[in-house]
């Protein structure tokens, strides 16, 4: 195990379970956790296991990690999590004896290529959001406010109020949230087969955190919780097995340059190192 550490922001290189059970991070010292685990789909994690020999065997290992995250949570802490639609029944039995899940979120997007030819394809992940105390917890309802498409838009009256008033302008989301997927030739990509949105953790980390607190991701990937967080101004704490993926967290976060001689730069996408040549050489790239 591996930490990195600067301004409030926190990479912990190593397996989750491992650092959970340790006491680097105390218990009841976190105020948000928001854990993207493996799928158990058989992803390309550069390496680093996402198919188990069972789904028992997916599941018994997810539910140790849970105890160990809840055990993290401060009384009025939030937790958010994620998995394949398919094992989201048995994460939901489970937690609903140990949280109050208060809302199950459907992340939905869209998607220009065809997921599958004889069923439905799948254009969800689904999220459960969980706090600890359903008497005090933190919602920052003010900070995600959407716009209200419907009567506002057309200025109709609402007539249930006395007196009657335009219709609000702004509302709180419901469970069902558009984001696209990160895509190759977003600004945000990062080289990782299940990068989260920063979107998506904005509304999560407004929300249910405040300037100051505590965030912990303990399967960080490339450390979208911990990039958002710190623009939000929060302490974070991303734990990741994969090498890679700490370079790219280490980056990301600002917290080193370099890391054993190796400069750490992202890597230029392939259009890019097409313009850079192009410029150089005008006409390579014509044809
Ligand atoms: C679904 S991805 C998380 C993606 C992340 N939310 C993001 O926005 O990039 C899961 C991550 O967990 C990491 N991982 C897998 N097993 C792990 C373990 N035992 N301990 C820590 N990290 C692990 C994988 O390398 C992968 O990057």
């Amino acid at each position: 195990m591996q930490l990195f550490e600067k301004n409030g922001h926190q990479i912990i290189h190593g397996d989750a379970l491992e650092v959970l059970h340790s006491k680097v991070i105390p218990d009841h010292s976190v105020d948000l956790i928001f854990i993207d685990p493996p799928y158990n789909i058989g992803k390309d994690f550069k390496g680093i296991k996402d198919k188990w020999k069972s789904d028992e065997e997916y599941l018994e290992w997810s539910y140790k990690w849970m105890d160990l995250c809840i055990q993290k949570l401060n009384k009025s802490g939030s937790f958010y999590i994620m998995t394949a639609t398919q094992f989201m029944p048995y994460y939901d039995l489970y937690l609903r004896n140990k949280l109050n899940i208060l809302s199950r979120i459907v992340w939905s997007y869209d998607s220009s290529g065809v997921q599958a030819r004889k069923y439905y394809g799948s254009m969800y992940e689904p999220i459960l959001y969980c706090v600890k105390n359903k008497e005090n917890y933190t919602f920052n309802s003010d900070d995600i406010l959407i716009e209200a498409k419907t009567g506002a838009k057309r200025k109709l009256i609402d007539y249930r109020k006395n007196p009657p008033q335009l219709y609000n302008t702004k509302k709180i989301p419901g469970n069902v949230w558009e984001y696209p997927r990160v895509r190759y030739r977003m600004e945000e990509y990062e080289d990782h087969p299940s990068q989260k949105p920063i979107l998506l953790m904005e509304r999560i980390i407004r929300a249910s955190s405040n300037e100051g607190d505590v965030i912990l991701d303990p399967f960080a990937g490339t450390f979208t919780t911990s990039f958002v967080g710190q623009k939000l101004k929060r302490r974070t704490i991303g734990i990741e097995l994969n090498n890679e993926y700490v370079k790219t967290g280490l980056r990301r976060i600002e917290i080193l340059e370099e890391l054993n001689g190796e400069k750490l730069e992202k890597p230029l996408k392939s259009y890019e190192v097409r313009n850079a040549h192009s410029d150089l050489i005008p006409g390579l790239f014509d044809q």
